[in-house]
């Protein structure tokens, strides 16, 4: 896969940066203010009572902070966040041993919470609900289950698909919460506080400008900036003006609307190899040379979003705003069986 500056995905630089970036409280945490304002409610009654928070699950696209809220929701509980994920929980026992390590409403974070195998997902589920493991000792008739308790924790769950959680996982989250692309103001306001973080003079037409191309996601906002201060610094003076910052991502090749290569890829595909679609997520991954899952967990949310694509019962299909990007004009729609 290409590396793309605008992919909504961690990479090793983004995880050095965001640290720094990071807001710590709900206070500092610009933008989803309905997620913001539900937590808040949330986690002030469970303070109240002295109580540990009910188990959350966040999903959305990726880059747009649920890492990030899983931290503030420690911080603001007054507890560490013990964090992993669930492609690195190998063994039913990793996962025992971080339960029983959990000390009083601790937050145990789990991100790509849908891809914990089934036998360690299962581990959770009188976890949640009981606050003990269940733990099989011996084999054949002499087998016997004993019972761990747990002291009252809080899982955090994070995915990019809700719909691919099993039911019975989904339903021990008490709290579920949906996070979305950002307002452009929130984003515009997101670049603003990052700057000043790095150091950084921008103007206020650069900062709109960066907060443009960036699909809405805060992880490549923050990404993009760091693009453009490079570039401000050696061929400019340092500062960002609307003029450094364009030539910046003209350079990066960003486009007006965020998009790069492979958005641009996807819809021609789908535009001349499949006159304008429907076509199904299969056939469009191999026509572009891309994971059917990336196509679906990353690409496609935004493009929807921004009204470049559809997704019908029978496949995609790019709209109209699609063919006016590359100044085409779309079939009429009479013409066709959608
Ligand atoms: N940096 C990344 N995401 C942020 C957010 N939602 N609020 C403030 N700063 C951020």
């Amino acid at each position: 896969m290409t590396e793309r500056v605008v992919a909504g995905g961690r990479v090793e630089e983004d995880a050095q940066y965001e640290a720094g970036l990071r807001p710590r409280s709900l206070n500092e945490y610009i933008g989803q203010y309905r997620v913001r304002d539900n937590l808040e409610v949330s986690i002030e009654a469970a303070r109240g009572r002295a109580e540990a928070l009910d188990h959350i699950l966040l999903y959305g696209p990726p880059g747009l902070g649920k890492t990030t809220l899983a931290y503030v929701i420690g911080n603001e509980m007054g507890v560490p966040v013990r964090a992993t994920a669930g492609p690195v929980i190998e063994k039913p026992g990793d996962l025992a041993a971080m339960l029983t390590n959990l000390q009083q409403h601790e937050v145990l974070f789990i991100d790509e919470i849908h891809r914990l195998a089934p036998a360690i997902e299962e581990i959770l589920y009188p976890a949640m609900e009981d606050y003990e493991l269940d733990i099989v000792i011996g084999q054949g008739p002499s087998a016997r289950s004993v019972k761990v308790p747990l002291q009252r924790f809080t899982l955090i769950g994070a995915t990019t698909r809700a719909g691919l959680l099993t039911s019975p996982l989904r339903a021990r989250f008490g709290i579920v919460h949906r996070l979305d692309f950002y307002e452009a103001a929130d984003i515009e306001e997101i670049v603003r506080r990052s700057a000043r973080i790095l150091g950084v003079v921008i103007d206020d037409e650069a900062g709109k400008e960066v907060a443009r191309r960036s699909r809405g996601t805060p992880r490549i906002a923050n990404r993009l900036l760091r693009r453009v201060r490079d570039y401000a610094q050696v061929r400019a003076d340092g500062r960002i003006t609307v003029e450094v910052a364009r030539a910046a991502m003209k350079l990066l090749e960003v486009d007006d609307q965020g998009f790069d290569d492979v958005d641009r890829k996807l819809l021609l595909t789908i535009i001349e190899k499949f006159s304008g679609g429907p076509v199904g997520v299969n056939s469009l991954a191999a026509a572009v040379s891309e994971e059917k899952d990336a196509i679906e967990d990353i690409y496609e949310p935004f493009l929807i979003q921004a009204g470049f694509l559809d997704r019908t019962p029978r496949g995609r299909i790019a709209t109209a705003r699609a063919y006016e990007y590359f100044g085409l004009t779309a079939p009429g729609r009479d013409s066709r069986l959608w």
